[in-house]
């Protein structure tokens, strides 16, 4: 019987306070994981192909929603990006963010803050491009800070997010294995329940098991918030792992077997006006 890594369950708060002291308390392991180069999923996998979506960003200013420690704000600004914001609810992950930047100085502006707000607090047209990185899914209100997006970007600016796949991402899910224990499929429920859940991981990436809300929105319910807001899609990717990446973490493996990730890619056309139905 293979040991699971983390269990699923709904949840009984999903709010701005609660998702604070979620990820407060859940810093240090995500952070140590990160540090440590443990992470493969995002170092080796999603991470890059979210850097390859962006492509290339020499000059351009970035927005980085949901920061986290700030890997992806720090990958921007390592590619050239002209300037870098970072925001994130957690004053935790942001300590770590700072120390980072403490450490290796990339000139990088950490904002503590909701997501949601931006749409009001930035000016309008005032980024070349915004980024989530594996964090819309832990928002409780995505769709206002899609269309915060979209009034803070220039006209042609470009909105790059990636989250855990919603296909895939449900909240009843259990992979089917051999006697070995070896991953052979993924079988999944309650697709269209869009309630928020929790999960508890219990991985060994992790120096101690934490738990972490989000929510559980359809993949029609995101391509409609992106459409809606006034984006035009201009790309949509389901990465796999690549040979390399799991010749070194064979783990990656079940990546080629069901898409366990999507990364988002849209522009704004100022002659698109968004919905306001
Ligand atoms: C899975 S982590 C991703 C962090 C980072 N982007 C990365 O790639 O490591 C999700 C982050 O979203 C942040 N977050 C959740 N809700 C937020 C909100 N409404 N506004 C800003 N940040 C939020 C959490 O504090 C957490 O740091």
């Amino acid at each position: 019987m293979t040991k699971k890594n983390q269990t699923r369950e709904p949840a009984t708060r999903f709010d701005l306070a609660s998702i604070q002291r979620e990820w407060d308390i859940a810093s240090d392991a995500y952070a140590d994981a990160q540090m440590s180069g443990v992470d493969y999923y995002r170092l080796s996998f999603f991470g890059p192909a979210m850097v390859e979506a962006c492509g290339n960003v020499e000059g351009l200013e970035v927005l980085d929603l949901g920061c986290g420690i700030g890997y992806f704000s720090r990958q921007m600004a390592k590619n050239g990006a002209s300037k870098v914001v970072g925001i994130d609810l957690s004053p935790k992950q942001l300590d770590h963010a700072r120390q980072l930047e403490e450490k290796e100085r990339l000139g990088i502006e950490y904002i503590e803050g909701d997501a949601a707000t931006v749409i009001e607090s930035l000016p309008e047209a005032s980024f070349d491009l915004v980024t989530a990185c594996v964090s819309l899914v832990d928002m409780p209100d995505p769709g206002r800070v899609i269309r915060g997006a979209y009034r803070v970007l220039h006209d042609g600016g470009r909105l790059v997010f990636t989250n855990t796949h919603p296909i895939t991402d449900t909240m009843s899910r259990e992979w089917i294995r051999d006697a070995d224990g070896c991953k052979l499929g993924l079988q999944i429920a309650d697709y269209f329940d869009e309630t928020p859940f929790t999960l508890t991981w219990m991985n060994e990436r992790y120096k101690y098991p934490f738990q972490t809300t989000g929510n559980s929105y359809t993949l029609q319910t995101w391509m409609r918030w992106v459409i809606q807001s006034g984006f035009i899609v201009d790309d949509f990717i389901e990465p796999v792992a690549t040979d390399e990446a799991i010749a070194k973490w064979s783990g990656l493996d079940d990546t080629r077997i069901a898409p366990l990730f999507l990364i988002i890619v849209g522009r704004k056309d100022g002659r698109v006006k968004p919905r306001t139905d």
